[in-house]
């Protein structure tokens, strides 16, 4: 078994974006992300603080906004208008869940899709579909680097994704598809889902289960990818994945922390990137 580094691939991908960036202000462009946040729900409070470092590290410029728990829709809204008119912004982002008063749906359909670096405006994901896009959601992607950083060819392979999810999922099956392996997308109606995982040569999982992932659910030698971000019965941080059992049966495995999440804001920064070439008309 090797395992991958994420923390080593996204380290790599932000040092290219910084000379990129470096290059962009040498033409007088920083680029510039602008993350909400609403309310005071401790994990979205850690990713935002990683997204902020990660903003630093590349160059960008970027703003926070904290707001409230009890913030308005209408408050809402209003932010989003104003930040899609300001230019020093390319990139806007605004961190789910919201809390249960505000329509997350609403937020990001007035997200300008050309500032949308989540990649989760509908014109973005029908782009995805086709297969012509300016964007990628940033999770799916960063899963997709993390494969390509083994040197084992998609094409022709079976994967199966575990999770339908809108964010991870079902983009996640698409850019699988895209690099033309078989896939399968597996959810919590399906029937022995262990009989569908134990065909994939590539297994991305994404159930928000701790440990779900058992080693009898493996193929032997398969890539294993794993997107959970759960607590364990001691609350450690664990994944979807039961590793110490499933790690001797793979032939790549991804940790949990160190795995997916480092990759996950790495794309961030490349979306907020593009995001500054594209408004500035910079090929
Ligand atoms: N909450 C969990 N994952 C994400 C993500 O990728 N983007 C945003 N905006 N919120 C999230």
């Amino acid at each position: 078994m090797q395992l991958i580094d994420g923390k080593a691939v996204s380290k790599a991908v932000k040092e290219k974006i910084k000379t990129e960036c470096e290059e962009l202000k040498a033409k007088g462009i920083t680029p510039g992300l602008a993350v909400i946040i609403v309310g005071d729900d401790p994990a979205s409070q850690v990713y935002v603080r990683n997204k902020e470092r990660a903003c630093e590290e590349c160059g960008f410029y970027s703003v926070k906004y904290a707001l409230p728990a009890e913030t308005t829709q209408e408050e809402l809204n209003a932010l989003v208008d104003e930040l899609n008119t300001d230019d020093k912004i390319n990139g806007i982002l605004c961190q789910l869940p919201l809390p249960k008063h505000l329509n997350d749906k609403e937020v990001i359909n007035r997200i300008n899709p050309i500032k949308d670096v989540d990649a989760f405006h509908p014109i973005n994901v029908g782009a995805i579909m086709i297969g012509d896009y300016n964007f990628l959601p940033c999770t799916p992607a960063g899963v997709m680097e993390l494969i390509r950083s083994t040197g084992v060819e998609v094409a022709g392979k079976k994967a199966v994704v575990m999770g339908r999810s809108n964010i991870v999922g079902k983009p996640m099956a698409m850019l699988l598809l895209h690099a033309d392996a078989t896939v399968e997308i597996i959810h919590t109606k399906t029937k022995d889902d262990g009989e569908v995982t134990r065909t994939a040569d590539i297994l991305v999982t994404s159930i928000g289960k701790a440990k779900r992932v058992t080693a009898d659910m493996v193929k032997e030698g398969a890539i294993v990818i794993d997107v959970g971000m759960n607590r364990d019965e001691n609350g450690k941080l664990c994944g979807d994945v039961d590793f110490e059992n499933v790690k001797d049966k793979c032939s790549y495995i991804t940790p949990v922390p160190g795995g997916v999440g480092p990759m996950t804001i790495a794309m961030l920064m490349k979306n907020t990137l593009t995001a500054a070439k594209i408004q500035n008309g910079v090929k």
